[in-house]
C-alpha cells in the first residue's frame, strides 16, 4: 500500500525495450513563498508562482531495458555534456522516493543527459527546472507503458513525482500560475501537487515579465533544505503560516481582479518576509547582499517618481526577480540597463516571463 495509492502504477503488461525521451520545463517564481515542510516534501503552507518561460532544463532520458530487474537503479548522469556524480546522490534519493509509484524503475539502465538555459551557478535554483524535467520524462515512459493513463492524471502525477523530488519543482510542471497545497479558498488544491490557478486571471497579467538580476552567484550558504527544517520550533512559524494562507487568499483576489497596487505589496511583503524568516531562525543567517538593498531601493525609488508597477520578490539567494507588466517593458529595461546593470555581477542579468511549463520535445 503507498502512501498515495491513486498515483501507483497501474498492473504493466508489456515494457518498451528502449529510447529516448526529450522533455523541457521551467523554473517557476514563488509570489506566495513555500518555506517549512513536513515529510515528505509536504508544504506547511500554501504557495503561488509563476512559471518561468526561458529559464530552464532540457533533459533527455535514455532507457534500455536490463535482461533482469535490478535491485538497485542503474542510471548514468551528465549535465552539460560531462559525467556528474555529485548529483547523482540527489537523483539516487528521488528514485527510491517515486519507486513505489514508478515500479518499472529497477527494469531499466537510464542514461540521463541534462542542460539547463540560464548560466551555471547563477545563484538560479536549478533544482526545480531539473526535478521537473526528470518527473515529466519518466512520466512519458510511464505513458509509454500505460497509453490508456489520462491526460489529467498524467499531469497531476508529474506534478506529484516532481513534489518528492524539490518541493517547488512541482509548481513547473504546468503554468501560468499554478497553486501548491491545500487552501480553503483554491479548489482542487492539494498538498501533494500543484495546480494551475482555477480562476480566470486579469489580462493585466498577461506576459508579465520576470528580469532576473544576478547579484551574487556564489553557492548558497545554507541550502533550502535545512532552511525548511530551521522552520520547525521557529518562534514565528505558526504566525508565519497563517499570514502565507491570508496572503494566499488576497493574491487570489488581486490576480482576478488585476489590481497591481495590491499584487506589489502582498508580493514585496511575501519576499521580505521569506528573508526575515532566515534572520530570525537559530542559526540565522542572511542571503541577501549589499546590492540586493540597493537594487530594493533603486525600485521603490523609480516606483515613486514614474508612477510604474514594477515590483521585486526574492528566492533563497541574493538575486532579485523584477516582476512588471509586458506594457511597461521598454521603460523598465531602459532602467535596469541604465541603473541596475550596475549592482549586477559581471553586469549580468537574464530577461524572462511568465510561461507554460513542461514540455515534451
Ligand atoms: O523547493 P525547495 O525545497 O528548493 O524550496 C524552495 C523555497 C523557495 O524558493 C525559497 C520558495 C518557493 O516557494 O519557491
Amino acid at each position: 500500500m503507498t502512501d498515495y495509492p491513486e498515483f501507483a502504477s497501474s498492473v504493466i503488461s508489456e515494457l518498451p525495450e528502449k529510447g529516448v525521451i526529450s522533455c523541457s520545463s521551467p523554473s517557476n517564481i514563488a509570489l506566495i513563498k513555500y518555506w517549512g515542510k513536513r515529510p515528505i516534501q509536504l508544504p506547511e503552507n500554501a504557495s503561488i508562482s509563476f512559471t518561468l518561460d526561458s529559464c530552464k532544463t532540457t533533459t533527455d532520458l535514455s532507457y534500455r531495458k536490463r535482461d533482469v530487474e535490478g535491485d538497485d537503479f542503474d542510471f548514468e548522469l551528465f549535465f552539460e555534456g560531462k559525467p556528474k556524480p555529485d548529483f547523482k546522490p540527489k537523483i539516487e534519493s528521488f528514485f527510491e522516493r517515486i519507486y513505489q509509484y514508478l515500479p518499472f524503475l529497477k527494469n531499466y539502465a537510464f542514461t540521463i543527459h541534462t542542460t539547463n538555459t540560464f548560466p551555471h551557478s547563477s545563484g538560479i535554483a536549478s533544482s526545480a527546472s531539473g526535478m521537473s524535467a526528470l518527473a515529466y520524462c519518466l512520466m512519458q515512459l510511464e505513458k509509454r507503458i500505460n497509453p490508456d493513463i489520462s491526460e489529467a492524471e498524467f499531469i497531476q502525477k508529474s506534478s506529484f513525482l516532481a513534489r518528492l523530488g524539490s518541493g517547488s519543482a512541482c509548481r513547473s510542471i504546468e503554468g501560468p500560475v499554478t497553486v501548491w497545497g491545500e487552501h480553503s479558498d483554491i479548489v482542487g488544491s492539494s498538498d501533494a501537487f500543484a495546480i494551475p490557478f482555477p480562476s480566470p486571471i486579469h489580462p493585466n497579467f498577461e506576459n508579465y515579465q520576470d528580469t532576473i538580476l544576478l547579484i551574487d552567484k556564489g553557492e548558497k550558504q545554507v541550502s533550502s533544505t535545512v532552511g525548511h527544517n530551521l522552520m520547525h520550533g521557529h518562534p514565528f512559524a505558526s504566525k508565519r503560516f497563517e499570514q502565507a494562507s491570508g496572503n494566499i487568499s488576497l493574491l487570489k483576489e488581486i490576480l482576478t481582479s488585476g489590481d497591481l497596487d495590491a499584487f506589489i505589496e502582498v508580493v514585496e511583503s511575501e519576499a521580505l518576509t521569506l528573508h526575515a524568516m532566515m534572520m530570525t531562525s537559530l542559526p540565522y543567517f542572511i542571503l541577501m547582499k549589499p546590492n540586493t538593498l540597493s537594487v530594493i531601493q533603486e525600485i521603490w525609488e523609480y516606483r515613486n517618481t514614474t508612477g510604474s508597477k514594477i515590483c521585486f520578490t526574492l528566492d533563497a539567494g541574493a538575486n532579485v526577480h523584477i516582476l512588471y507588466p509586458d506594457s511597461e517593458k521598454k521603460q523598465v529595461l531602459e532602467f535596469i540597463t541604465n541603473k541596475l546593470v550596475a549592482y549586477c555581477q559581471n553586469g549580468q542579468y537574464i530577461c524572462d516571463k511568465i510561461g507554460l511549463g513542461a514540455k515534451l520535445l
